[in-house]
């Protein structure tokens, strides 16, 4: 454990560290991006070393793959190895049913591939993230979109009641333009009754690559307290 963390980096790397247990020998681990997902990527490259772990790692953005290779975690891809056993991630939001958003880091996509392509989704989360409804506290909905495509995304957006926002970059004049050499839109919904359904015709408007909304897709979140980890699992119908 890292010493002197404030208390909600603590709360995270205890999330991270309960996570970090379901990993295997011999597993392909998807691994998330993020402040959260940073102390499981540090928590394996760890367990590598004290346990002589052989697993490889699926990275979910550039972040994820410097602090991988720093923390010696050998790297495969999703063309090598497209079965994942488990993937490790962090949110933005999560709701009691366990549907997210993400990309306030702008990884959604690759995100959402490699969640997509896990036998096993883990959320891990500090209690700031848990919300009742999606867009809840004004949260915006990342939404990765061609740059060609802006404005006409920007209005057919609007149509469906959204209220979008080109992000611009922190230490580069523009836009933000993601891994994917993309545009995000953090779109503004309000609270958000029917995250599946609005998904969907978000994703219908040409030129929209991926969205925020992770629905569905989650089998368990850790949520770190100033106490004990807090295990939701996704109630199997
Ligand atoms: C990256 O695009 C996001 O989906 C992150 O997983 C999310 O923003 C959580 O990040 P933090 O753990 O830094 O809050």
């Amino acid at each position: 454990m890292t010493a002197n963390l404030d208390p909600i980096q603590e709360a995270k790397q205890k999330a991270a560290l309960e996570a970090v247990k379901h990993v295997k020998d011999g597993f392909i681990v998807g691994l998330g991006s993020g402040s959260t997902a940073a102390f499981a990527i540090e928590a394996l490259g760890e367990r590598i070393k004290r346990e002589n772990l052989r697993i490889m790692g699926i990275p979910t953005s550039y972040q994820a793959f410097l602090l991988a290779v720093k923390c010696g975690i050998p790297i495969t891809t999703l063309d090598e190895h497209p079965e994942i056993n488990v993937t490790i991630d962090g949110a933005d939001q999560v709701t009691p049913e366990l549907n997210l958003i993400k990309g306030m880091g702008a990884a959604m996509a690759r995100e959402k591939i490699v969640a997509a392509a896990s036998k096993l989704n883990i959320i891990i989360a500090d209690e700031q993230k848990k919300v009742k409804l999606l867009g809840e506290n004004n949260q915006v909905v990342p939404i990765e979109v061609l740059p060609f495509a802006i404005s006409l995304v920007e209005r057919k957006i609007a149509a469906v009641g959204g209220k979008p926002t080109v992000r611009e970059g922190k230490g580069k004049l523009g836009p933000v333009i993601t891994d994917n050499g993309n545009a995000i839109l953090d779109t503004y919904f309000g609270e958000i009754q029917n995250p599946a359904e609005l998904e969907v015709k978000v994703k219908m408007i040409p030129g929209v690559v991926e969205t925020g909304f992770f629905v569905g897709l989650t089998d368990i979140v850790y949520v770190g307290t100033s106490g004990a980890v807090e295990k939701i699992e996704k109630l199997r119908k």
